[in-house]
């Protein structure tokens, strides 16, 4: 490293939502430029909740990439009232690296959740004996619960008990959002990970509503208080294998988020480097980067790092204001700002395979 390029092994995204169809099409080549593996979220609709589905989502995802790509999806499952062990061994046996807990009702696509955590502990019971990881979106949905505090109850509600009881169990906590999160996951054991967003790194919520409110910043869980921004950027470049990359790039119309009803989703994956360059430069941490984006969510997945590498330029650019997707348009997050940094890439071949 100098102070004006960096070059880091291939960094991987361990929380990515990629949607299906068209859709797909527009956003898997941008991932694939600047990660060599990425965790597919499962809430599609309907969702990939066995093995079957989960094979052909692989096989779309694969089929929709640009010609030449040595891009990973990891398959997750999507976790029902219904799962039973016996999906979660089929998953296994079928390359589906991890399932993920939606509460049901909390976010997009997540109606058929799971309501009640305890009717599925036979199939936690199997996760944790095969070492297959649960990965947690950590909101309740209780309709009384303030939207700024569900992140904390569901802690103290849900998570502590689940760790209690399955002490084995490997969990990522996915785009934890405040300092209850980091200090959990910080006291827990070396079995509890956690993600986190750009948007979480770069905003609070007074990014999101003072002088207006910006849909393109609301996401689920939704931009805490500076605090909580805080205590994020100190776990993520505190090089705590504990705290790795997770975009949950989700990527919605510009015309769904500029809505009175507007979508939960930041649309961060034609950059999510660059944001988190620009997170880790502006605490003075570029040195912390390549262990937070390129090898501590490999370690905990028990996956070898990438053998590519990246390079990323010290330089002045200015995130576009749209970009094209599914034939119609979206705006990526911190669209029109400056960022600092720029990743050296070939240009894109759009063509799919
Ligand atoms: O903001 C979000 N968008 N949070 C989620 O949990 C889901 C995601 C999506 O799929 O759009
Ligand atoms: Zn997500």
């Amino acid at each position: 490293m100098n102070n004006k390029t960096l070059t880091l092994i291939k960094p991987d995204d361990w929380h990515l939502h990629v949607r299906s169809g068209a859709a797909l099409k527009s956003v898997v080549g941008m991932t694939a430029t600047q990660m060599g593996r990425a965790i597919i979220m499962p809430n599609l609709n309907p969702p990939v909740t066995n093995a079957a589905q989960a094979n052909i989502y692989r096989e779309e995802i694969l089929s929709a990439l640009p010609k030449d790509s040595t891009f990973t999806p990891l398959m997750v499952l999507y976790l029902t009232d219904n799962t039973t062990p016996k999906d979660i061994q089929e998953a296994m046996d079928n390359n589906v690296v991890a399932a993920k807990l939606y509460p049901a009702g909390a976010t997009t696509n997540s109606d058929s959740g799971v309501t009640n955590i305890v009717k599925l502990y036979p199939t936690l019971e199997r996760m944790q004996k095969t070492g297959m990881p649960l990965l947690v979106h950590g909101e309740v949905t209780r309709n009384e619960v303030d939207i700024f505090d569900r992140e904390a109850v569901f802690i103290d509600e849900v998570l502590r008990q689940v760790v209690s009881d399955f002490p084995e169990l490997k969990i990522v906590f996915e785009h934890i959002t405040t300092k209850n999160a980091v200090d959990f996951v910080r006291e827990s054991s070396d079995n509890i990970a956690s993600t986190i967003t750009p948007q979480h790194l770069l905003n609070n919520r007074n990014d999101m509503l003072v002088g207006g409110i910006k849909p393109h910043t609301y996401c689920l869980p939704v931009l805490k208080r500076a605090e909580h921004q805080v205590a994020l950027v100190d776990a993520a470049i505190s090089g705590n294998a504990k705290f790795f990359l997770g975009t949950d790039s989700a990527p919605h119309t510009k015309h769904d988020k500029e809505s009175a009803c507007g979508c939960a989703g930041v649309f961060s994956a034609p950059h999510a480097i660059e944001l988190y360059a620009q997170a880790f430069d502006k605490a003075g941490a570029m040195d912390k980067l390549e262990g937070f984006a390129s090898k501590f969510g490999a370690d905990f997945y028990h996956l070898p790092h990438n053998t590519q590498t990246i390079t990323l330029k010290k330089q002045n650019w200015t995130v576009p204001n749209e970009l094209e997707f599914n034939g119609d348009v979206i705006v990526p997050f911190m669209a029109t700002k400056t960022l600092n940094w720029r990743l050296e890439a070939p240009p894109l071949d759009w063509t799919p395979n």
